[in-house]
């Protein structure tokens, strides 16, 4: 059968394809497809593998009907409708756990680099500003015994967990909708409601999937009520920050820092004022982008679409409800 991916993906997740012998058609160029050239591509594949910009929307759903199968590169799933997905009976495959602690690590580089300002000492380095020594200026702020506030307590959010309280003894607090028994068993976590992750953070980090609910949860009424201390950290999806609101915070000392892997737009404006600030990080989204991972992102992705091509169960799957394709059948 005939498979499409939006990008090119690591060899080992190539290599299972074909060895099924799937025929993998992946888009070369460096540049998004557009909405036709992603349509026209699909429509002519059986299962596709998804990343990138191009969104998977009920309109979507509706000209490619014919899909056995749409396997996400990404745990995150918030470019999909899932219920137009469901309802055209289309299984959705995406990568959980074997990216959690590549992302992890990202947030907990982005909470270090940000609490010692270290992308500003850097930049500060090309300016030829390293000539005079003062013991007050640009001082960082430590992170010993704080308290860590978890966004989002899923794989991501544990091993978030888990680094810090191991790295620093941080005590740790989470808002979520179900309780985490194994954090709070393992790691001493308490579970509090959203005022109270706010309140009690002195660094507060996001591991939430993208949903209506969660979009532009920290806007200007949350950030006042954090810490002026503390430091803000988002390596889920921007758009559950509201951007200028998070400027003015950082810019009249609301909160004290923030730490950045996601942004919305993507990409960033290479003008964007956060840029500039002394206690912001900012990364381009790669909080998987460890070779590892990806080849584990790949291998899975694979996998998912192998199985919805057989019409079988994908090894992970957002709608497993969705039935399966009977994989001898003909394309509708
Ligand atoms: C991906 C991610 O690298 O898994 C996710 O949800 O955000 C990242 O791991 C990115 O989405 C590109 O597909």
């Amino acid at each position: 059968m005939k498979v499409f991916s939006t990008r090119i993906l690591p060899p080992a997740g190539v290599d299972l394809i074909e060895k099924e012998g799937h025929t993998l058609t992946q888009w070369q160029e460096k540049r998004e497809l557009t909405e036709e050239e992603f349509i026209a591509h699909c429509k002519a594949a059986d299962g596709i593998i998804l990343s990138g910009r191009r969104k998977a929307d009920a309109a979507f759903f509706e000209e490619c009907r014919h899909l056995k199968v749409v396997s996400l590169f990404s745990v995150g799933y918030d470019n999909v409708d899932v219920a137009a997905a469901t309802a055209a009976g289309i299984p959705i495959g995406n990568t959980p756990d074997v990216l959690s602690r590549a992302t992890a690590d990202t947030a907990f580089l982005l909470m270090l680099a940000t609490s010692r300002k270290a992308f500003f000492h850097h930049k500060r380095i090309g300016r030829g500003d390293w000539d005079f020594f003062e013991p007050t200026a640009n001082l960082g702020i430590g992170l010993h015994g704080k308290t860590l506030g978890i966004l989002g307590l899923g794989n991501i959010g544990f091993e978030m967990a888990k680094l810090c309280k191991n790295a620093y003894g941080m005590n740790v607090i989470y808002h979520n909708r179900s309780t985490n028994q194994k954090a709070e068993h393992l790691l001493g976590a308490v579970k509090v409601s959203f005022e109270e992750l706010l309140q009690q953070s002195d660094v507060l980090s996001v591991h939430a999937n993208l949903s209506d609910e969660i979009r532009g949860v920290f806007n200007a009424s949350a950030f006042a009520k954090m810490k002026p201390t503390a430091i803000f950290i988002n390596t889920a999806r921007g758009p559950i920050h509201n951007e200028e609101d998070l400027k003015q915070a950082l810019d009249n000392g609301t909160i004290w820092g923030a730490g950045l892997d996601v942004t919305s737009p993507e990409p960033m404006d290479k003008n964007n004022p956060l840029l500039d600030m002394p206690n912001v990080c900012v990364l381009p989204h790669i909080g998987s982008a460890v070779q590892e991972t990806r080849d584990a992102m790949a291998i899975l992705a694979s996998q998912n679409v192998i199985a919805g091509l057989k019409g079988e169960k994908l090894p992970k799957c957002v709608n497993p409800e969705a039935s399966p394709r009977p994989s001898a059948g003909e394309r509708e």
